[in-house]
C-alpha cells in the first residue's frame, strides 16, 4: 500500500517535519514520550515490544501455508474453543517478548486460564497487559484477514508487591493504551494512548511500521452493519428491530459486511463508518466476545476515534470486570448508529 501524502500532511505540519519525511512507529512513540519529560519510558518500551511481536507473528501468518502452522492443535483453550496452531504461536510470541521487556508485570491472555506474572513475580513492571493474541482464528486456514488485540493498564498494587486479581480486573476506562494489529492485505498497527487514534502500515521490504493513518476517526454516519446473520433469530428484539430498520432503509441503502474476524470488521467500519454487533443471545445472554481482550480495547479506540461502544445497558468502558475471561454483548461503531440501536432498546422493541 502506498502512503497517501494527504494523510501525512496534517501530522507532519503539526510536528514541523519536512513534507516528504516519513514517520516510523518508533519515532512517533518516542515523540509521544518526549511530550512528557518525567515519564519512565516503560510504556514506550512496551509499545515497541508489541510492534516486534507483531512483525514476528506477521511473518508466520504470511507463510502459514508453508510453515506447517495451519490447522488446529488437539487442545481446547479456557474458552472451550479449539486452539489453532497460530493461536498458540501468537500467544507464546507475545508472552515471551513482553515478559522479557521489564515494563510488564503481568499478562492475561485469551488463550490462558490464569494470568501470567513476569520477572520477579510481577513485582517490578509498571503495566499489566490483556491480549487476544490471534483474533479471527476460524479464518486462519482460509487466508482471510486476522488480528491481534491488546489492552494496557497501569498496575493498581504498589511496585515491589505481588500483583493481585484486582490489577487484572480494572474497568476499560482505566486503560492507558489499547490497540490492534491487522494482518490483512497489508499489515497495520492501530493504537491509542488516549489522545486520538493513529494507524501505521508495515512496509514488508524494510520491516518497519510507518504512519499512514494519523488521527483516525469514525465517520458519524456509516451505512454498513456487521453481524453474524445466523444469530439473528436468537438475538434481542431491540437488535432484531435495529437490523430490520437497516434493511429497510433506502436513502441511502445499507450494506451488510461480516468477515468473522472482529479486528477486520472493526477496522473497515472505522474507516468507512458502520456498526459491529455481537448480541446477547437467548441461549447465551452474555454473547461471545470477551470484555477484557476484545471489547474494552476496541471500545477505547472507538471512543478515541469519535465512535461509541456499548453492551445492552451502557458504555463498555464503564463496566468493571468480575472475571478475567468475562463475555459481554458488544455493539461498536459510528455514533448515529449506536444512537439508533439505543432508540430500539428504549422503545422496548
Ligand atoms: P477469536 O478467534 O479470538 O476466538 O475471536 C473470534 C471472534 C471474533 O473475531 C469474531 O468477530 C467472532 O468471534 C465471530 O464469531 P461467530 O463465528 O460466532 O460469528
Ligand atoms: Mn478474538
Ligand atoms: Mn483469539
Amino acid at each position: 500500500m502506498g502512503f497517501c501524502p494527504t494523510w501525512q500532511r496534517p501530522y507532519l505540519w503539526k510536528k514541523g517535519f519536512e513534507m516528504n519525511k516519513t514517520v516510523t512507529l518508533q519515532e512517533f512513540i518516542m515523540d509521544g514520550q518526549a511530550a512528557f519529560p518525567f515519564v519512565s519510558g516503560q510504556l514506550t518500551r512496551l509499545l515497541t515490544d508489541l510492534a516486534i511481536g507483531a512483525k514476528i507473528v506477521n511473518h508466520q501468518v504470511n507463510r502459514a501455508g508453508l510453515a506447517g502452522i495451519l490447522g488446529s492443535t488437539d487442545q481446547v483453550n479456557v474458552q472451550d474453543e479449539q486452539q489453532q496452531k497460530l493461536d498458540v504461536f501468537a500467544d507464546r510470541t507475545f508472552l515471551r517478548i513482553l515478559s522479557a521487556g521489564k515494563s510488564v508485570a503481568g499478562i492475561g491472555s485469551e488463550e490462558r486460564e490464569d494470568f501470567v506474572l513476569c520477572g520477579d513475580e510481577g513485582k517490578n513492571g509498571k503495566y499489566v497487559v490483556l491480549i487476544d493474541p490471534l483474533d479471527g482464528s476460524s479464518n486462519i486456514d482460509v487466508n482471510v484477514s486476522i488480528g491481534t488485540i491488546f489492552s494496557i493498564h497501569k498496575r493498581t498494587t504498589p511496585l515491589g508487591e505481588a500483583l493481585t486479581d484486582e490489577d487484572f480486573l480494572q474497568p476499560g476506562s482505566h486503560q492507558v493504551a489499547a490497540g490492534y494489529i491487522l494482518y490483512g492485505s497489508s499489515t497495520m498497527l492501530v493504537y491509542t494512548t488516549g489522545t486520538g487514534v493513529n494507524g501505521f502500515t508495515l512496509d514488508p521490504a524494510v520491516g518497519e511500521f510507518f504512519l499512514s493513518h494519523p488521527g483516525m476517526s469514525f465517520p458519524d454516519h456509516g451505512f454498513t452493519y456487521s453481524i453474524n446473520d445466523a444469530l439473528l433469530a436468537r438475538a434481542t428484539p431491540a437488535v432484531r428491530s435495529f437490523i430490520e430498520g437497516c434493511r429497510e432503509a433506502t436513502e441511502p441503502a445499507f450494506r451488510a459486511r461480516y468477515i468473522g474476524s472482529l479486528v477486520s470488521d472493526f477496522h473497515r467500519n472505522l474507516i468507512h463508518g458502520g456498526i459491529y454487533l455481537y448480541p446477547s443471545l437467548i441461549n447465551k445472554p452474555e454473547g461471545k466476545l470477551r470484555l477484557q481482550y476484545e471489547c474494552a480495547p476496541l471500545a477505547f479506540i472507538a471512543e478515541q476515534a469519535g465512535g461509541q461502544a456499548e453492551d445492552d445497558s451502557g458504555r463498555i468502558l464503564d463496566r468493571k470486570p468480575e472475571q478475567l475471561h468475562e463475555r459481554v454483548p458488544f455493539y461498536v461503531g459510528s455514533r448515529h448508529l449506536l444512537h439508533a440501536l439505543k432508540a430500539c432498546r428504549q422503545a422496548g422493541s
